[in-house]
């Protein structure tokens, strides 16, 4: 089997990347939106070896592949990265690689399976994130599962001629029990 459902919800399941699709991520990579919402537009992917995240991830971070339950069909990518145990905290990034997958609520669900699994299981007590300020689907997805915005960086992206802000958001463990 491809996957392993780690952390199953109602739609998706949460499972260890399987490198041997890293072909889709070379792919979602050089997705436009996908690549400008991580700051990657301006760099090449075009071979395994610009995909260190995959083979080489970082002790400090947590990888899943993001699996439809009904058909086990890879539909993005979700971390759970620099968690740091003294302080109890970790941030999230995602995406949803394909653009129809975009919008069915697939993104909201694996954030809030991701922290369950890091308020529950590894005792974390904040999860943090960044996302730029033109990202709307990205910044009311991450409201709608409890997320809210607790600074921001002014003009610190540049992204089709012209700045625009990093916003950071927080959820507390207290405020997702909610
Ligand atoms: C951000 C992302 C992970 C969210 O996942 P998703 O499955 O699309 O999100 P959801 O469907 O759960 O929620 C998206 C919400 O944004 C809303 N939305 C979509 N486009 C919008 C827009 N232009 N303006 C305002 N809201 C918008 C949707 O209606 C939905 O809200 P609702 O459920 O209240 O109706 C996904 O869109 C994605 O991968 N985008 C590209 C990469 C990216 O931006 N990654 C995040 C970097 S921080």
């Amino acid at each position: 089997m491809k996957y392993y459902k780690k952390i199953i919800g109602k739609r998706i399941y949460l499972s260890p990347i399987n490198i041997d699709e890293v072909d889709s991520y070379i792919k979602w990579m050089n997705d436009e939106t996908v690549a400008a919402n991580f700051g990657e537009y301006h760099r090449m992917v075009s071979s395994k070896s610009d995909m260190k995240w995959i083979y080489e991830p970082p002790r400090d971070m947590h990888r899943y592949a993001v699996v439809l339950l009904d058909n086990d069909e890879l539909i993005g990518s979700l971390s759970l990265h620099n968690i740091d145990n003294l302080n109890r905290n970790a941030f999230i990034g995602i995406f949803i690689g394909d653009a129809e997958q975009r919008g069915k609520g697939y993104g909201a669900e694996a954030i809030r399976l991701i922290l369950n699994y890091g308020f529950k299981t590894i005792n974390l007590h904040s999860i943090m994130l960044t996302v730029h300020s033109d990202n709307y689907a990205g910044i009311k997805c991450y409201k709608n599962v409890g997320f809210r915005e607790v600074g921001r960086f002014p003009e610190v992206i540049f992204k089709d001629g012209k700045y625009v802000d990093k916003i950071c958001m927080s959820i507390l463990e207290h405020e997702f029990e909610k």
